[in-house]
């Protein structure tokens, strides 16, 4: 990659702007934290925009394997490697998933950004978790993450809800093997694991109605196979739905990189109609929605952190 231009514009995301984006207010906590992690990045430089969008185009054309059902054991594997870190280092740094910052360059407000930040990607998508959490399932008698992976959001949401129970769902056994290690240690408490397919729910799952529920990036893996989570939620009638996931439809397709990101999404074959099965749902009296929106950050591929937020009706 060249040289960064010296007199390059280094800017920060403050609280102010991320409250305008998310259009909603952090906590005076959460504010706090977002200055103390000063979240510098710069914008690329013209040659090194060029050099991006080419490595975006190039992964378009020729995609790394698609999202589906054939991928539980790349997750098994993936998620191994974080348990056995666990296993070795005892410590919850390890249950941090190890894709972030591999492309270096991010997405933010619409554009690419170089981070100057350390672990800037990983940083912003913290924040904007916390920020949801807070704002969308603080009255939740409960809390559930669908396909929550190694776990390392139910970490924060244990420090927002100290008291609350939390459940981590995800279809590999390696990330219930995390979560039971992290309890056993005493890492965290009041936290269970159960297996759970989004191809195929279990109505054994005891998620209750007043309870909340979540997802990151993690909705993303089904393409258009939503409908029968989707009738699940709605047969179990958890309080709210937040869901921090690539949605096509809030992206401005008139822009390049609205329109690579969802490029992208197709060949990855990400979460689609997901949005517009809500609104027709909601037409039809089945569904509320309380938020659909750009939160204006994702990794250089793709704007894959939208929020939408929801209740059975
Ligand atoms: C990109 S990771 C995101 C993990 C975590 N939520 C995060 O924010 O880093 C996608 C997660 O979804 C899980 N997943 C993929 N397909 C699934 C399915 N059909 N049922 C349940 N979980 C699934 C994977 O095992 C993985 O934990």
């Amino acid at each position: 990659m060249s040289a960064p231009d010296s007199s390059a514009d280094v800017r920060t995301v403050t609280v102010a702007e991320l409250e305008a984006r998310w259009q909603g207010r952090l906590s005076p906590c959460l504010a706090a934290r977002v200055r103390e992690l000063n979240l510098q990045y710069r914008l690329l430089t013209q040659p090194e925009r060029d050099e991006n969008l080419l490595r975006i185009l190039n992964s378009i054309l020729h995609p790394p394997v698609a999202a589906g059902a054939h991928r539980l054991d790349q997750w098994e594997k993936g998620w191994g490697e974080n348990l056995e870190l666990l296993l070795r280092a005892g410590n919850v740094d390890a249950v941090t998933p190890l894709y972030f910052g591999k492309h270096h360059i991010v997405r933010w407000a619409g554009d690419l950004a170089h981070p100057i930040t350390p672990n800037f990607e990983y940083l912003i998508l913290s924040v904007l978790v916390e920020w949801a959490l807070e704002t969308w399932l603080a009255d939740a008698d409960a809390i559930y993450e669908f396909g929550c992976g190694p776990g390392y959001h139910l970490l924060r949401a244990r420090k927002l809800f100290p008291d609350k129970p939390l459940v981590g769902l995800d279809w590999t056994t390696a990330s219930q093997n995390i979560l039971r290690e992290m309890v056993t240690r005493g890492l965290v408490s009041n936290l269970r694991g159960h297996r759970f397919n989004f191809f195929e729910p279990d109505e054994a799952l005891d998620l209750k109605p007043g309870e909340g529920i979540y997802s990151v990036a993690a909705l993303e893996q089904i393409g258009d196979q939503h409908e029968r989570l989707l009738e699940f939620l709605c047969r179990k009638r958890p309080s709210v739905c937040v869901h921090i996931e690539p949605i096509d439809e809030l992206l401005d397709e008139t822009t390049l990189l609205g329109r690579l990101s969802n490029a992208y999404s197709r060949k990855r074959n990400y979460l689609q109609n997901f949005l517009p099965t809500l609104q027709e749902w909601e037409r039809r009296g089945r569904v509320r929605i309380h938020a659909a929106r750009r939160t204006w950050t994702g990794s250089l591929f793709i704007e894959g952190h939208s929020l939408v937020v929801w209740s059975p009706v």
